[in-house]
């Protein structure tokens, strides 16, 4: 069986220090590639220096909203620089975030849109982090979004209708672990929803550990397997067929090889 965390923060404190050994636990567990994704400039480079680490590792490189007020002109130059790496599959995580608009929106909406730029001409795929911005999301998207290789919701929580308008433009959704927990019935009926061929998985690690090792407190990639199999079950399949759906989706968004041969 091969799995993706299509989404962990391996660059994150307590992770970080431990790397082989979380890697070598996802491995045991099933999940066997990883994206490890940057939340701004300093966290990027040090994603794309664990990138160039470990075999089948990968990248995505850019700004998280709540660091929009630190972007330049010069952060955006070294981004595209960073994102020439070969192992760098994405651009973000990026997007709007405005339940703790720890950047200010103007400086957020700006941001994302000069990502969006950037992707489009490094012809990689977005990451999206959009919380309680839904519709402004879709709405830069709708303006700066055309000719973008793909576009993932990541951790998404949508209504059915917001899960409807993602499908529509073609766009991708990802879960993470909170489809699993007791309040999550929404990202349950989305996930219901969603075809196998617009739906991925990740950890989001090392936060939010999926049930039922919501009290392991680090969250890491080999507890993935948990949110595969809860998927598996709501979707009736069981977790091979559903882990090969699922990672087959992974490696067309994200231009991965298939079958996994990175040889470092
Ligand atoms: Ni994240």
């Amino acid at each position: 069986m091969e799995l993706i965390d299509t989404h962990c923060h391996l660059t994150f404190e307590p992770l970080d220090a431990e790397v082989d050994a979380v890697l070598e636990r996802s491995r045991a567990a099933g999940v066997t590639s990883w994206i490890t994704v940057g939340t701004n400039l300093q966290d990027s480079i040090k994603a794309a220096e664990f990138a160039g680490r470990f075999g089948n590792l990968y990248t995505a490189v850019g700004v998280h909203p709540h660091d929009a007020k630190d972007v330049t002109a010069d952060t955006l130059a070294e981004l595209r620089r960073l994102a020439e790496d070969v192992k760098v599959v994405a651009i973000g995580e990026t997007g709007l975030d405005f339940h703790y608009n720890f950047s200010k929106q103007p400086d957020q909406l700006r941001v994302f849109a000069a990502q969006l730029k950037l992707a489009r001409e490094l012809n990689l795929p977005v990451v999206i982090h959009s919380r309680n911005a839904f519709d402004e999301t879709m709405e830069v998207l709708e303006q700066h979004g055309s000719g973008l290789r793909g576009v993932v919701f990541h951790c998404f929580s949508g209504s059915p209708e917001q899960t409807q308008r993602v499908l529509e433009r073609g766009y991708y959704i990802s879960f993470t672990g909170v489809v699993t927990f007791k309040n999550a019935e929404r990202a349950r009926q989305a996930a219901k929803l969603i075809p196998l061929e617009r739906l991925m998985i990740e950890t989001d690690c090392p936060y939010m550990s999926p049930e039922p090792m919501r009290k392991q407190k680090v969250n890491e990639p080999a507890l993935m397997i948990h949110t595969a199999k809860f998927l598996a079950e709501l979707k009736g399949m069981d977790l091979a067929e559903f882990a090969a759906a699922v990672t087959a989706t992974s490696k067309v968004f994200f231009g991965l090889p298939s079958p996994a041969n990175d040889p470092l």
